[in-house]
């Protein structure tokens, strides 16, 4: 008996052993047949709503599929590989071989935007063999998701081809309709700093990942990568009409990928979904990555930070020393002083260290992190510190010299041991390509921020730093693909462009962080430093904000760790509203996506993973918006406190107005309905408190 299976190009006959297939807990073979008799192997998600189908044609090219609720998603793309110093695995491949496997399991975050997550796939392994020539083969692994797919090339260990050297990834990303894309460029100097482009899919050059499609049937994909692990990088580029193919980033060598012995690829993943909402609140990406390395992590603690920073971004202090320079011990003082006051258990210094004083910006070989200027009293700050019951954050700029940095890891994260510095803030201010790396003989190179070495020196920042019980929240990162799940101790990143574009010409434009939400946050937590509430940047100049909003980005763009990123002096100017950044939590049980659409809106759900309150926050772009939730997330027989914190008369982000805000108390229960009255540019923040 067949089965047809509807393919965008042709009806392919599909052996009903293939489909039917029985899942189990254990692997189990289907016998190697002649390549003519396995045309395809199929897969279907634990519900039944995703399938897959990889297939070999006449000349032996492989190509995978996928469909979900009888859509079809992705037409018939290829997959293979280009290498530098061996003929291409593309062509004359057979399926030799499909085995297959399911798990369904949950497991727990240690901190997170939900504490459990489940993990129910079914995966399809399809084994590529070389019909001639070299007779290599590859395996192509399908984890399949109820809300997702990801695959990726797993080399086993063969004679004749130890050392491999990618050229390129063959793999492509053929959407089977025209789409709506939101994407930022890949390779441009600015790394991942770029506001996001609205176009049709057939509009996307070379982006980054992710990328977020919405397809005409209203399905919206986002398409990423898990487990970005000893390997470069993935961008897409368009190759004709609404074709993406994978674009690894380069690396100061001719490969842009050397990997020897068995290895596997990271994932490449496609999250699906009815609705915006839906792509958040996939776990694909952390379940695609290998739990916990670290073991018992309660070292790694969640928590709001302020600190010497706006004023050093916004001009008025320095990193240099000098009469302007932000990190004295006297500054830090007042900021420790203000900390323990507000209960934030934070704070950050930046600019302490030997060497800002030159030209750090793409050279950091003068930085020293382990030596303080002589203005900046380690030890008494230390002390200090910890008599008010708040620790320092650690920064270490870079500047992009990352062998420089390398040299010193041990020191860097032994002073913040020795220091009682929880958490490091990193950087590598440089433009794309320009990190400096330097070989044990002396040979330097220059390299791309997500280039393979890159990719394996952040691993090594991490993995050493955990060593010392240290945290980091790497600024010009390399992408999140879920490494934290591996790595609890990488808190956060920066990787998009954050508040400091706010303080300087070009702002963020209002639909910034409704993009933000269901692009760059599908990575993972964002070191964003929200909370601006002067409205102010460098040179007196405006915020395209609201204050009601500046308070939603604390529920809506979620981190462990948190800035409050304004001045001791304007929260006091507006202490009514600080009062929410003193109450909100950064650590959460649950969360939920209460409605949405790609750069319009957004609204965030997420319940205090310490107590039984829950916080809502919801931002819009440009236009005011009224949105009514239902608080049907709420427990069942509990009254709540609504603490609205909402845009008040007249808000606007155009004008003076932005600081309007208006405060509402109200008691509230599940199933009650609220509507949240958004002004332009304007958001609204609510604490539901338990009583
Ligand atoms: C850019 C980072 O994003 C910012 O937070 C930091 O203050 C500067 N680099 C200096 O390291
Ligand atoms: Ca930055």
């Amino acid at each position: 008996m067949k089965t047809l299976l509807l393919l965008s190009t042709a009806l392919i006959a599909v052996p009903a052993a293939a489909q039917d297939q029985p899942v189990s807990t254990t692997n189990e073979t289907i016998k190697p047949q002649l390549p003519s008799a396995i045309p395809s192997a199929i897969a279907t998600s634990p519900d039944g709503s995703i399938t897959v189908t990889v297939a070999t044609d006449a000349e032996g090219h492989a190509s995978y599929s996928v469909s979900r609720k009888g859509e079809l998603i992705v037409s018939p793309s290829r997959l293979g590989f280009l290498f530098t110093d061996a003929p291409k695995f593309d062509r004359h491949l057979r399926i030799e071989r499909v085995t297959r496997d399911k798990a369904d399991a949950t497991w727990t975050q240690p901190w997170g935007e939900w504490k459990t997550i489940r993990d129910n796939h079914t995966e399809m392994r399809v084994r590529l063999a070389e019909t001639d020539g070299l007779k290599r083969m590859v395996d192509v692994v399908f984890r399949l998701q109820d809300d997702g797919i990801g695959f990726r090339y797993e080399f086993p260990e063969q004679p004749g081809f130890k050392t491999v050297n990618i050229a390129e990834e063959l793999t492509q990303f053929a959407f089977a309709t025209d789409a709506t894309a939101w994407w930022k460029p890949a390779f441009e100097w600015n790394r991942e700093e770029y506001l996001y482009n609205r176009t049709p899919l057939t509009g996307v050059g070379t982006a980054a990942t992710p990328i977020t499609l919405k397809l005409a049937s209203g399905t919206h994909v986002a398409l990423h990568e898990a487990a970005l692990v000893d390997y470069a990088g993935m961008n897409v580029a368009k190759v004709e009409g609404n074709t993406l193919k994978a674009v690894l980033t380069p690396g100061a060598g001719a490969p842009k990928v050397t990997r020897t012995g068995a290895f596997t690829t990271p994932w490449r993943t496609l999250i699906l979904a009815d609705d915006a909402p839906g792509l958040y609140m996939s776990h694909l990406e952390l379940n695609l990555n290998e739990p916990n390395r670290l073991g018992d992590v309660s070292w790694v603690k969640p928590g709001k930070f302020v600190g010497v920073w706006w004023n050093m971004i916004t001009g008025k202090w320095s990193w240099a020393t000098g009469p302007q320079h932000g990190a004295t011990t006297a500054r830090v003082k007042t900021y420790i002083d203000f900390a323990s006051a507000n209960k934030i258990p934070g704070v950050l210094v930046e600019g302490w260290n030997v060497g800002w004083d030159g030209d750090w910006f793409g050279n950091g070989n003068a930085m020293r992190f382990d030596t303080p200027t002589p203005d900046f009293d380690a030890t008494e700050l230390a002390r200090y510190a910890k008599s008010k019951g708040v620790y320092l954050i650690g920064h270490n700029e870079t500047g992009g010299s990352a062998s420089h940095y390398d040299a010193q890891l041990d020191r860097a994260f032994g002073y913040a041991r020795d220091h009682g510095i929880p958490a490091v803030k990193t950087g590598y201010v440089t433009d794309a390509g320009q990190i400096e790396r330097v070989d044990p003989d002396g040979t330097a190179r220059r390299e791309w921020h997500e280039g393979q070495w890159m990719v394996n020196h952040y691993t090594r920042v991490v993995t050493t730093a955990a060593k010392y019980r240290v945290a980091i929240d790497s600024h010009e990162p390399v992408k999140d693909t879920g490494l934290r799940r591996t790595y609890p101790n990488w808190v956060a990143r920066e990787g998009s462009r954050g508040m400091e574009y706010n303080s300087w010409a070009g702002k963020n434009p209002p639909e910034h962080e409704a993009n933000l939400a269901f692009t760059r946050m599908l990575e993972g937590p964002m070191d964003f430093t929200p909370g601006v509430l002067s409205l102010k940047g460098s040179d007196d100049s405006d915020i395209l904000s609201t204050i009601a909003k500046q308070l939603a980005l604390y529920v809506v763009l979620y981190s462990p760790v948190v800035m409050a990123a304004d001045t001791p002096e304007n929260y006091a100017k507006y202490s009514q509203a600080f009062q929410f950044i003193r109450d909100v939590p950064t650590d959460w049980s649950d969360t939920r996506v209460l409605n949405g659409e790609v750069g319009d809106y957004v609204t965030f759900a997420r319940r205090d993973r310490r107590s039984d309150d829950w916080y809502i926050g919801s931002v819009t772009d440009e236009n005011p918006r009224a949105l009514t939730v239902t608080l049907d997330f709420l427990d069942a027989g509990k009254s709540y406190t609504a603490q609205i914190y909402r845009d008040g008369p007249g808000a606007d982000y155009k004008t003076a107005a932005r600081h309007s805000i208006a405060f509402e108390s109200k008691k509230v229960r599940k199933g009650d309905r609220l509507t949240l009255a958004l002004a332009p540019g304007g958001g609204q923040a609510i604490r539901l408190k338990a009583r």
